[in-house]
């Protein structure tokens, strides 16, 4: 059949909502209660303007960057989600894939439905870092920490707004649950003497520990030589810990609007945590970018890279790996154009928060 030619990300939300499962598109598309803060991630964008300079000469330009150090090819990696197997068939096999040819980072989520040595053998080649959950059975968390360290996962990214689930009523309604031919796989038989009843999601329930707390941060870094990245930081006063515990980055989440609603939009959250940690740790961002000029705005407020977790998904359902390096190549293509027409930018070392009009915030 002919069809339209995927001109933006929101093109590929259309395709997924309508040929994926209404459950399937309900869990991924969820956020916590009411759902303001999932909305506001991307209306907050909306609401801010840049200043664009003009007469720069920006015929050539350079969208690399680094991220701990590490060159990728444009400042959008890919956020954790769970389930990659839900939108196409190999899931996260694809992604690993699709992240290993556009040469960008791929943050596996603990809650993948391939195992993290098939996502490994998958793209044997791409820069990738582990979603870790701390366990109330700390050697679960052990072993998996072992286990990507091993793997050559680069980084450990600590996810820490999930104390519990949030309420997302759609899931509720729809009793959304993995179906039996899909598994977590890194934990295949882990959780299988401590729960034989019910399970969320297909995930054993109460397997999180809620009592986690800042000294955990000691108690990882005991286990590990690999850097340890904090997502989930919201406020100035949590950044400044997270630089006193010794972690080497921030992801700036509000976990897509799905854990805490009437928390802020991500992008305005950013610059109190920038200003706050001052360059002594990378701060990323994640929540609500969906075009170039948003990644642009969010570098010009500080982030150093951003990351995408449902439009990952839409291109995914929509063609596998073709599908994701589609959605990843509209977001570089945007991007370099924002950069060149609203910033005059010729590479992301000159975007900086001159760009902002701050007096329209
Ligand atoms: C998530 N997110 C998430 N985060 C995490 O640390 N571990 C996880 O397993 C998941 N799983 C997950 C599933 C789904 C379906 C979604 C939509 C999100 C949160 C994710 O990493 C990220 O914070 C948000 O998705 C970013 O917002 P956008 O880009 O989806 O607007």
């Amino acid at each position: 059949c002919t069809k339209m030619p995927m001109v933006c990300l929101t093109d590929f939300e259309e395709y997924a909502k309508e040929h994926l499962p209404k459950a399937t598109w309900d869990y991924y598309a969820a956020g916590a209660d009411e759902c303001c803060t999932r909305d506001d991630n991307l209306l907050a964008y909306k609401r801010i303007r840049l200043r664009p300079r003009m007469l720069r000469d920006v015929s050539v330009s350079d969208t690399r960057t680094t991220v701990l150090g590490t060159e990728i090819s444009f400042p959008v990696g890919i956020a954790p989600t769970a389930f990659h197997c839900l939108a196409w068939p190999d899931g996260e096999m694809s992604t690993a894939r699709a992240t290993e040819a556009v040469n960008t980072c791929y943050i596996t989520s603990t809650y993948s439905t391939c195992s993290v040595e098939e996502i490994v053998a998958a793209a044997p080649n791409g820069y990738r870092w582990f979603q870790l959950y701390v366990y109330r059975n700390r050697k679960v968390s052990e072993q998996i920490v072992h286990r990507v360290e091993a793997l050559g996962y680069k980084a450990l990214v600590l996810t820490v707004d999930v104390p519990y689930t949030g309420k997302r009523r759609n899931d509720i309604r729809n009793q959304f649950r993995l179906p039996p031919h899909l598994k977590v796989k890194n934990f295949d038989g882990v959780f299988e003497q401590e729960n034989s009843g019910l399970e969320e999601y297909g995930v054993p329930p109460n397997t999180l520990d809620p009592s986690i707390s800042w000294k955990d941060i000691y108690w990882l870094q005991s286990l590990t030589r690999l850097p340890i990245i904090i997502k989930g930081i919201l406020t100035k006063e949590d950044a400044e810990l997270a630089v006193e515990h010794g972690v080497q980055g921030i992801i700036v989440s509000n976990h897509g609007g799905r854990q805490l609603d009437g928390g802020p939009a991500t992008i305005d959250a950013l610059l109190e945590i920038v200003d706050t940690v001052q360059g002594r740790i990378e701060v990323y961002l994640d929540g609500g970018i969906r075009t170039g000029s948003d990644v642009l705005k969010a570098l010009a407020l500080g982030a150093k890279c951003v990351f995408i977790g449902r439009p990952a998904i839409w291109g995914l359902a929509y063609k596998g790996e073709e599908g994701l390096r589609e959605v990843l190549q509209i977001l570089n293509d945007e991007f370099r154009l924002s950069m060149a027409l609203a910033a005059g930018c010729r590479n992301v070392s000159e975007i900086n928060r001159n760009l902002i009009q701050f007096s329209k915030l």
